[in-house]
């Protein structure tokens, strides 16, 4: 029997069973009830997550310092109602996230316009939907945005995105906070400065401050407090040199989770606490007042608070070689091992109790060879049609990436409560598939 304590995150455990539990459900009694293959997200993890955000910053930055959740992670209706409810602003990345947050009811004066080209139709969608901030990354953008809110007759809020240029000793896909990246203006060429100045010179705009975000799925507390210092080294500089008293500083989002026992356990209130008293000691020391912080976190909100639920379907074995075990779903619901070889937990939900010996590699339905889920998976080898096979730590990244490569409906997703569980969105069906077409 797998002890539950060695159990990747504190919502999941085992039956007497053994079958997996999670968020106190049990995993095989959810596909019996929904179909396979299932996401389950557990709402009660998903509000201590953001808890622990909303109530550290507040303790460790003051008032007026909150987080935003990154939607990107996960957008659809359900998460911007329990993000909103729990006191979380929200970051958007796209006219369809303003559009969801919005069908939701989510308060839109909280939410962060972000991106690297937003179009002039996604900055109006933008103002005419009351979003509160767009954090502007380049020069063009912050000429449209002047326009635009010229013809609105309004002063629109903005933040500037920045690149600290640290390297987050993350994987390259992520680590967006490089001098070289595509996002935001490097503080080491001058770019930065040179947008500011430009903000400065709009009487359309109002900056308020400066956004930067150095990576994701990051687990060195250093990177953060790197960041802070040269953030607010430029807050600084800005001040004396242009007069611009910085009332929002925004630091992104990428604390880390722990997708298998190889990585670490990561306490997020330990690590504001640093971030805060860094923050303050650099203030103090270059004469300024310390902003508002912002925080985007996405990933650390959701990741642990989901997983996946599929059916085994086939299991080969190719005498030494290799073996397969072939689940109902695959890169179509979860694309992070083909795009980044991204490692994950795989269970036999049913069997929990039965000892792993049998290596594999647990792949899609998907009509090509890259739809891998995991490679040199141990499971037990017993493992047969029609076992319950559970991928831990899918809550975020995977829904919002979802596709419908092969025409694979996209997966529902299951919301469990402490008592109950409801659909949060429904499982596609094919009229879906086809509704644009003609
Ligand atoms: N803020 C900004 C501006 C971002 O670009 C991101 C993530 C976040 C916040 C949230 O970061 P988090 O706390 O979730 O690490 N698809 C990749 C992740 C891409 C993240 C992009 N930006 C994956 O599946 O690993």
């Amino acid at each position: 029997m797998q002890d539950v304590k060695t159990m990747i995150c504190d919502n999941l455990s085992v039956s007497s069973r053994g079958h997996l539990l999670f968020g106190g459900h049990d995993t095989v009694e959810l596909i019996r009830q929904y179909g396979s293959p299932l996401y389950v997200m557990d709402e009660e993890k998903i509000r201590r997550n953001a808890r622990i955000y909303v109530d550290s910053m507040k303790q460790y930055f003051g008032n007026g310092s909150h987080p935003l959740f990154a939607s990107k992670a996960a957008s659809f209706k359900q998460i911007y109602r329990i993000i909103g409810q729990e006191g979380m602003g929200t970051d958007v990345v796209s006219a369809g996230e303003i559009y969801t947050a919005k069908a939701a009811g989510f308060d839109m004066s909280l939410a962060y316009f972000h991106g690297n080209n937003k179009t002039d139709a996604d900055i109006a969608y933008a103002m005419e939907n009351g979003v509160g901030c767009i954090v502007a990354d380049n020069a063009e953008e912050l000429e449209a945005i002047e326009r635009l809110a010229g013809e609105r007759g309004i002063r629109q809020k903005i933040l500037l995105r920045l690149t600290p240029g640290i390297d987050p000793h993350t994987y390259e896909a992520v680590a967006t906070g490089k001098v070289d990246s595509k996002f935001g203006a490097a503080i080491e060429t001058g770019a930065a400065e040179e947008l500011t100045l430009l903000a400065l010179s709009k009487s359309n705009l109002d900056l308020w401050g400066f956004h930067c975000h150095v990576g994701s799925q990051v687990f060195d507390s250093e990177v953060y407090l790197a960041a802070s210092e040269i953030m607010l080294s430029f807050v600084a500089k800005m001040q004396k040199d242009h007069g611009l008293v910085t009332r929002e500083l925004n630091l992104g989002g990428g604390y880390g989770v722990r997708y298998t026992e190889a990585d670490p356990v990561i306490n997020i209130a330990e690590n504001i606490a640093l971030v805060a008293a860094e923050l303050k000691k650099t203030a103090a020391r270059l004469g300024i007042a310390l902003p508002c912080i912002l925080m985007e976190p996405g990933r650390s909100i959701v990741a642990d608070a989901g997983l996946t639920l599929y059916t085994v379907g086939s299991v080969k074995e190719i005498k030494g070689y290799k073996n397969y075990v072939s689940v109902d779903g695959g890169m179509p619901d979860n694309p992070r091992y083909a795009l980044y070889g991204s490692a994950y937990t795989v269970e036999i939900a049913n069997k929990m109790d039965e000892s792993k010996e049998f290596v594999c590699s647990v792949v899609g339905r998907c009509c090509e060879c890259g739809d891998i889920l995991q490679e040199n998976v141990k499971l037990t080898s017993t493992v047969t049609r029609g076992d319950i096979l559970a991928v831990l730590t899918t809550g975020a990244y995977n829904y919002s990436m979802a596709s419908n490569y092969n025409r694979i409906p996209r997966l529902p997703i299951i919301m469990v409560t402490k008592d109950s569980s409801y659909v949060a969105v429904k499982r596609e069906t094919f009229e879906d598939l086809i509704k644009n077409e003609i």
